[in-house]
């Protein structure tokens, strides 16, 4: 069943946020993590505001300059680690990313989005009635979902809101599994990473960065299924935030390997993909998030380019001109011998 159709039948009367960033970053940092390690000891895909650096403290929402996010108040820094593919011989390609579908506004030429992710700030869930009052994150408040330490399916089912999708074409949706996929996937691989959505109310971060959050689904179900209320330790309610990450994989068809093991690796040495994680840094201007939270918008009719709505956007062009400088300078692009900072195994 399409996730899309599910929304609009069961009528949120709180709002729910779907919009494209592109890439403003791809290197060896992670200032959440490891913060002021230059460089960290994996490549990442960063998108949304240029305060994005080696160490980031404060409301960055004061600190950026520009986005790569449609909505113009989104200075928060959204990131996972990049995946790449193992060649036979040995060496290793990035995989490039593509955006997902329906993310600009029909009917305009805008240019495609550079690379980037889907970011979703919804309800708990996309089938519930929509009357949980939802507050928006603040100032400094950082958080982390998944590890790349997790090597075994039992330890994954922790995190049930991180999943991959086979995608058979750009709409594919459901069928998702904790591993990446084992055969060829004509469109690509969906990443799919679903953060926690119930907050202590105290803690903007916290020593593991995932102990002021709670998890209220249990393993089995997907990320947009229907999550309980949150416990009295954790008790707000704060937005499910969602990235969906679109891997290109199409230029690597032909090089499957001849044993018909999967190639692909994550950056951080991972081709189970039990480790895959996010890290997300709040950084919307103002009461801007909370705002549209309030609201009952939905999707492009939050605002749109050229849809005016409860948010201010910024044309495709604009999102693709905003960057931040590499600190890590090093190739993470071109046929590799060995991933960036990892150890040959
Ligand atoms: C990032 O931080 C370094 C110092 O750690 C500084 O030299 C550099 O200018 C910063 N980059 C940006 C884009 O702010
Ligand atoms: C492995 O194959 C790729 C693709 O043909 C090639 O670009 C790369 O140089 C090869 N690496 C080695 C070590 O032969
Ligand atoms: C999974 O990994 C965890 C942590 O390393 C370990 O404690 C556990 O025994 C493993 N489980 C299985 C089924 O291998
Ligand atoms: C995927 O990559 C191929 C090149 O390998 C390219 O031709 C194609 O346009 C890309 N698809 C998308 C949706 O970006
Ligand atoms: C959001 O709604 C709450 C509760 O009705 C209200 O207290 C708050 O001022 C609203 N915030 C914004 C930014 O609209």
């Amino acid at each position: 069943m399409n996730w899309l159709l599910i929304l609009l039948q069961t009528g949120l009367s709180e709002a729910a946020l779907r919009f494209g960033c592109a890439t403003v970053s791809s290197q060896r940092l992670d200032p959440l993590v490891e913060p002021g390690k230059i460089p960290s000891s994996h490549v990442h895909q960063i998108v949304g505001g240029n305060a994005f650096n080696a160490t980031m403290t404060g409301d960055i929402g004061e600190q950026a300059t520009c986005t790569t996010c449609v909505y113009t108040e989104d200075f928060s820094n959204y990131w996972t680690a990049v995946l790449y593919f193992r060649h036979e011989n040995g060496s290793y390609k990035r995989v490039p990313q593509y955006p997902n579908a329906q993310l600009g506004y029909e009917g305009r030429d805008d240019p495609t989005i550079k690379g980037g992710m889907t970011i979703y700030y919804t309800e708990k869930d996309f089938q519930s009635d929509g009357d949980d009052y939802i507050t928006a994150f603040k100032p400094g408040f950082r958080m982390t979902v998944g590890s790349p330490t997790v090597t075994n399916l039992s330890e994954a089912q922790r995190y049930p809101g991180l999943r991959y999708t086979c995608l058979q074409d750009i709409l594919t949706r459901g069928h998702e599994t904790y591993a990446l996929p084992s055969q060829p996937c004509p469109a690509g691989i969906m990443a799919i990473h679903h953060f926690m959505s119930c907050w202590d109310g105290v803690n903007l971060d916290s020593p593991d960065h995932q102990a002021h959050m709670h998890n209220v689904k249990a393993p089995g179900e997907g990320g947009f299924t229907n999550a309980a209320a949150c416990p009295a330790s954790h008790p707000v309610k704060v937005p499910q935030l969602a990235y969906e990450t679109m891997w290109n994989t199409s230029a690597f068809a032909d090089m499957w390997p001849a044993d018909g093991s999967q190639p692909f690796v994550w950056s951080f040495m991972d081709d189970k993909g039990y480790g895959t994680h996010a890290d997300y840094v709040f950084g919307w201007k103002g009461d801007s998030l909370q705002r549209a939270l309030n609201s009952s918008c939905m999707f492009h009719g939050c605002g749109s380019p050229g849809m005016p709505g409860v948010l201010k956007t910024q044309p495709v062009a604009d999102m693709n001109r905003c960057a931040v400088e590499n600190t890590v300078t090093e190739d993470t692009e071109g046929w590799l011998s060995e991933l960036p900072g990892q150890q040959m195994k």
